[in-house]
């Protein structure tokens, strides 16, 4: 069954409220509310003592109207007295200054005294409503690190200096992994290893990825130590906090085993016309990260959000389409932020399930209308099944922190590097995972690697055997530059001299070129000519086809795009040009513009022998497969018609269709009930 629902905040409302809320709860087909997610100073006024009347009646009032709750752990916002009395819990940002009491999210990572208020709070909790009949499952925190993903304040230095003689044993190899013999930066012990604080110039590069590498661990440390307490005092029941997609502060490989399932919060820009795909990379990443398996959308807004300079609404039907997205990219469930709208706060102006103005709304209809699609579904083979994929795109956030150092050959936005990639996939209709650098690879048909800076041996020679094992492999530039201290690979780039990777693509990487500020573009020639950006390699081709050259720039004539076959392992090429089935490396020394972007997956999805569901790279739509369903969604804000695995169907703006395999409408994408809401029909 799909989960429908949102943030309920009883506490910011009074108990005449709550029958109200539950009510039209109901009449919303809300199955689930996310109760206290912000609701500490409320269950605790005081250090130690516990108000939990007010939760009990909630709870209560939720179970009789068969609605289930996901029980937050309220950690996410310490109260004023914890600030008052520990004024050392409070954070302190790089530049020195510690953030005060009066928002939210005000505790460092590492704080004593936040971490044992924190479990003393979630031990009560859990304790009271382990075993609550209405519990669905836990949420713990909320948005780790959302706000406040690092502080210097000297409890969080000395556990970084732990954790970096946990992770190096000794100062000499501490000193040889940071390179300090560079800029007289050596360490007698690991006493003087401080945060990387504001610094004449450029810091060291490595000690700021383990200042990064230690944040995540710090939060993930909070997060476990909450979830070793709810799975003591409340067995069985599903443990999960809500993830912020490709959010950069965290490495969300390292957390996601350990989350029972994937949540996510969400706010795609409605004015951004390339929000959808972003969007929907980001659905692919949530199903990546929980192995395939359902997740739950956690967090969106019906319309419109309060924090960007100017907050538009969602047009009619757009809500629907995200939330239909989401479930076509394997979620089971849709919830929001938030069911009623805040009367005062922060974010008064935020839109919610109840608005303001009440339940005679466009969007509460809109709600409403949806919350009865989802509940008609559940009946269905959606809720539970999987999203196969054939395509891998390897994404490693270790990488994306590298690349976003200073002194670095040029600012290179990784997300938009790989979104790149990813769009020209979904202009075919072709559903991508999302995999971690060493991730088992077999499953795929193609593997697509965009600027994997940084990358262990092993991590390269794994790519290098997915090719020579009959996989279309294609990588793309600041590939394999630099090892998991940031040591520069010696003997040419993708891994070293005479690496399984270099030998696998037939070349090498000499020198790299970016393209500067001046001239952006740079022109292709040969078989696969074109326009590209960004960058330029100075490639040194060995055993190569060469499918394109630069035809100006730096690296004039050097290679941009090349292919190799694989010998495999009987050591037989298939020759030049390839056969479809066989394993083949490619490298690409830039970012082609879409239409040579286009056209060079078309060939490697050929090789990889993967059906395209648009025949034609289609724009401002998307489709995949799930539990027997095709569904094909118009991102735009006008009707069209759309050609899917040869059926044309029309669909109106931001419709939504579901599709059986043989192409019957299994169901109607009702085309007009958002229209009907807005006329408030
Ligand atoms: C985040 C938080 C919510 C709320 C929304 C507003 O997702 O988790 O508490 O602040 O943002 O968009």
């Amino acid at each position: 069954m799909f989960s429908f629902g949102g943030d309920y905040n009883p506490e910011q409302w009074a108990p005449e409220v709550w029958d109200d809320d539950v009510r039209l709860m109901r009449g919303a087909h809300v199955t689930t509310a996310t109760v206290g997610v912000f609701s500490w100073a409320k269950l605790e006024p005081e250090p130690g003592r516990f108000e939990f009347g007010w939760l009990d009646a909630v709870l209560d009032k939720l179970h009789g109207a068969g609605i289930r709750v996901i029980l937050a752990t309220a950690t996410a916002s310490p109260p004023a007295w914890l600030a008052k009395q520990h004024p050392e819990s409070l954070p302190i940002a790089a530049d020195g200054t510690r953030l005060g009491f009066g928002s939210r999210q005000q505790y460092s990572p590492s704080s004593a005294a936040y971490r044992e208020h924190a479990q003393r709070l979630v031990r009560e909790l859990a304790a009271r409503y382990g075993a609550h009949p209405a519990l669905q499952a836990w949420h713990i925190n909320n948005e780790y690190g959302c706000h406040v993903a690092e502080s210097f304040d000297d409890e969080s230095v000395a556990a970084f200096r732990t954790w970096l003689a946990d992770r190096y044993g000794t100062i000499d190899e501490l000193n040889r992994a940071w390179g300090t013999a560079f800029w007289s930066q050596s360490y007698g012990s690991f006493d003087e290893i401080d945060a990387p604080r504001a610094a004449p110039t450029y810091l060291n590069p490595t000690q700021l990825l383990d200042w990064r590498r230690f944040g995540n661990h710090a939060l993930l440390e909070l997060f476990r130590m909450e979830k070793a307490i709810v799975t003591e005092l409340s067995p069985g029941v599903p443990v999960t906090t809500n993830f912020m997609g490709f959010f950069p502060m965290l490495d969300y490989w390292t957390w996601a085993a350990e989350l029972d399932f994937i949540s996510d919060d969400t706010y795609p820009d409605p004015e951004d016309p390339d929000a959808p795909s972003q969007f929907a990379a980001e659905r692919d990443l949530m199903r990546s990260l929980g192995s395939g398996r359902p997740w739950l959308l956690m967090e969106q807004s019906p319309s419109a959000v309060n924090w960007r300079e100017r907050n538009v609404v969602k047009p009619a039907g757009l809500n629907r389409m995200y939330s239909m997205q989401c479930v076509a990219r394997g979620a089971d469930g849709i919830l929001y932020f938030q069911w009623r709208q805040a009367a005062a706060g922060a974010e008064k102006f935020h839109a919610a399930m109840l608005p303001h103005a009440g339940p005679d709304t466009r969007v509460h209809r809109e709600v409403q209308a949806l919350g009865a699609e989802l509940a008609e579904l559940s009946t269905g083979a959606l809720p539970g099944s999987r999203v196969p994929a054939e395509v891998a795109i390897v994404w490693d956030w270790e990488s994306l922190w590298a690349l976003g150092q200073s002194a670095v050959p040029a600012a290179t936005d990784y997300h938009g590097v790989m979104l790149a990639w990813y769009r020209a996939l979904l202009r075919r209709g072709v559903v991508v995972d999302f995999v971690r650098p060493g991730a088992p690879l077999d499953a795929y048909g193609l593997v697509v690697v965009p600027a994997l800076q940084v990358a262990a041996p092993d991590e390269l020679d794994a790519l290098a055997a997915y090719a020579e094992a009959g996989g279309q492999l294609v990588v793309g530039y600041q590939t394999g530059v630099l090892d998991r201290d940031l040591h520069a690979y010696l003997g040419g780039y993708l891994g070293g001299e005479n690496s399984a990777l270099q030998r696998s693509l037939g070349l090498r990487i000499d020198e790299l070129a970016p393209l500067g500020q001046r001239a952006t573009t740079t022109t292709l020639v040969g078989e696969l000519a074109g326009t590209a950006t960004q960058w330029q390699d100075f490639t040194r081709v060995d055993d190569a086809e060469v499918l394109a050259r630069f035809d100006d720039g730096a690296a004039a004539g050097a290679a941009a795009i090349t292919r190799r076959a694989s010998r495999g392992a009987e050591g037989t090429s298939d020759g030049a040009g390839g056969a479809p089935g066989r394993g083949a490396a490619w490298y690409v020394a830039t970012l082609p513009e879409p239409e040579l972007l286009d056209e060079l997956l078309d060939r490697l999805l050929i090789d990889a022998e993967i059906d395209t569901p648009f025949a034609e790279p289609t724009t401002g739509a998307e489709t995949t497969e799930r539990g027997g369903v095709r569904f094909v969604i118009n991102h735009l804000n006008t009707s069209r018609e759309l050609t899917v695995a040869g059926q044309t169907i029309e669909l109106p703006p931001f419709g939504v269709a579901m599709l059986s395999a043989g192409g019957d409408v299994v169901h109607d994408s009702a085309p007009d009930s958002a229209a009907a809401a807005a006329a408030g029909a």
